[in-house]
């Protein structure tokens, strides 16, 4: 993977080396730092010939300016400085990060005209710069365009120039770590099935431990004296066998109900019997995001030292059709001992969170739980890339999910539940079958995962078309997103911290 680049923050002086890059608010004004980088006054006249208007996040760029020790000047749009919210920043370190290309030596120069940024707002372009630098290239090995290795052998120096560099510093530590964690679950996403089966993924899990998370790991074994026969059934047509990590992060005051974060990982979803067609299919390595998104919040939490009890679970399993594999009309007993019909074995996310969800409610009596699931292709009819579905059997909780999406541009959107839907996937041969039919896909599956969290506050966010394959943006150009992890860190930071 590319080497995470480092950044620091230093007071305002002309810089000697490297790419520079000042911002400019729409209109163009520079501020007095950026106008000092430019000594010879060429930025006005490039403005006019490119008709740059200073729109955020926008770009422009010159070479080897004269009169400057150094190799490149760009310029980066801030747009409205009144209008500039928390996005916004994140978008102007993602452009920063673009305009560096192939530099290793970058300042940026935080100076807008007419506008005093405060330390939050410096951290947040430097957490954009680390969003947007991220790159899945380690199965590269041929030479890139540029004739050089792949992009991971180099580390690039960015330095924020700004008024008050160490209050900076500390706002950015705990950003940082966030950007730890979302690079984590993108490389757990982006990674293929083959390298990533379930004892794989929970080794990877387990190297949290370094980070001061205990971990436990139960075995096939384990889960079968529990009961979890809908977890079991789905793991039973592939040779590598399940896993079910618990990472706790003990944060918190000793007593504390910790809050629970419940992650589907199934390493690659062929279908099963019922099984996929080919197009696309590929994809399905990505059907795990939801357990990656809970591993990088836990590492997030536990790097930012978070003042809070988390449990994170994640269940671990591979999708397969073989000659051991479940099939349509077995029906199975889950652990909280109600059975279910499977009606179509590619319905099998709900099947294993059926039981994760019990277990995490039986074992932790949490606050509250959420889960994170790339749970079904009708979730992303229904909202396309730019939402994840939320259903959730408590108001609060949905209302501060809807918050911190807002706030961090990981955005949920709620669907509903009630008892319509619920009667949909009612049968006669058993407690309920895990398929309600063509219509309302999404919110069926969601009533499916109600009837495993009894009374405990609980949300659950189909990430099917957020965590994966959306469009590239300012501050994600890949396929995996870890679309979660800054979600619900914020969700944590705002409300169940101290
Ligand atoms: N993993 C899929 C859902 C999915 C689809 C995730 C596209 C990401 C992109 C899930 O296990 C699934 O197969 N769901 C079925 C449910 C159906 C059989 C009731 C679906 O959405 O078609
Ligand atoms: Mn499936
Ligand atoms: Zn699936």
């Amino acid at each position: 993977m590319t080497e995470k680049p480092t950044v620091a923050f230093a007071k305002f002086a002309a810089p000697k080396k490297g790419s520079v890059i000042v911002l400019a608010p729409e209109g163009g004004q520079l501020g007095e730092a950026a106008a000092a980088a430019d000594p010879a006054g060429i930025l006005p006249r490039i403005f006019t010939t490119a008709e740059f208007k200073g729109k955020l996040a926008a770009s422009i760029e010159a070479l080897a300016p004269q009169g400057t020790d150094y190799d490149r000047l760009a310029v980066i749009g801030t747009g409205k400085p009144d209008a500039l919210n928390e996005q916004g920043w994140l978008q102007i370190g993602g452009a920063a990060a673009a305009a560096a290309k192939n530099a290793t030596e970058v300042t940026v120069i935080a100076d807008i005209a007419g506008l005093e940024p405060s330390a939050r707002d410096i951290a947040n372009i430097g957490l954009g710069i680390l969003l947007r630098a991220y790159s899945f290239d380690k199965y590269k090995t041929k030479k890139d365009e540029n004739g050089g290795k792949p992009s991971r052998n180099k580390q690039v120096r960015f330095t924020i120039q700004c008024a008050d560099p160490n209050a900076a510093k500390k706002a950015f530590a705990a950003a940082s770590a966030v950007a730890d964690g979302v690079y984590l679950a993108r490389d757990l996403v982006n990674e293929p099935a083959n390298v990533l089966g379930p004892v794989e993924f929970a080794g990877r899990a387990e190297e949290l431990a370094q980070l001061g998370i205990e971990i436990e790991v139960l075995t096939e074994k384990e889960m079968r004296r529990l009961g979890m026969g809908a977890l079991l059934g789905v793991a039973q047509g592939s040779v590598r066998p399940p896993r079910l990590v618990v990472m706790r992060w003990n944060g918190g005051k000793g007593k504390q109900k910790p809050v629970a974060f419940v992650g589907k990982g199934v390493v690659f979803d062929t279908g099963g019997i019922s099984i996929k067609p080919a197009g696309g299919m590929e994809d399905m390595k990505g059907d795990m995001a939801g357990a990656a998104a809970v591993v990088g919040l836990m590492h997030a939490l536990a790097a930012r030292k978070a003042r809070v009890n988390a449990v994170g679970l994640i269940g671990l399993v591979e999708n397969m059709p073989d000659g051991n594999a479940q099939r349509p009309g077995d029906i199975v007993t889950s652990m909280s001992g109600q059975t279910i019909e499977v009606i179509n074995t590619d319905a099998e996310g709900r099947l294993m969170l059926a039981d994760v969800l019990w277990y995490c409610k039986e074992e932790y009596k949490p606050q509250f739980m959420v889960n994170l699931a790339t749970l079904t292709g009708a979730i992303i009819v229904a909202l396309g890339n730019a939402h994840a579905g939320l259903f959730s059997n408590d108001d609060t909780l949905a209302e501060r999910l809807t918050a911190a999406g807002l706030a961090t541009g990981e955005k949920v959107w709620r669907m509903p539940l009630g008892s319509e839907y619920d009667k949909l996937i009612d049968t006669k041969n058993a407690d309920m079958k895990n398929t309600g039919g063509r219509n309302a896909g999404s919110i069926t599956a969601a009533q499916f995962l109600k009837r495993f969290v009894d009374e405990t506050p609980w949300a659950h966010l189909d990430v099917a078309g957020t965590a994966m394959a959306s469009p590239s943006s300012d501050i994600n150009q890949s396929w995996a997103s870890g679309f979660g992890v800054r979600l619900l860190d914020r969700l944590v930071a705002d409300h169940y911290e101290g």
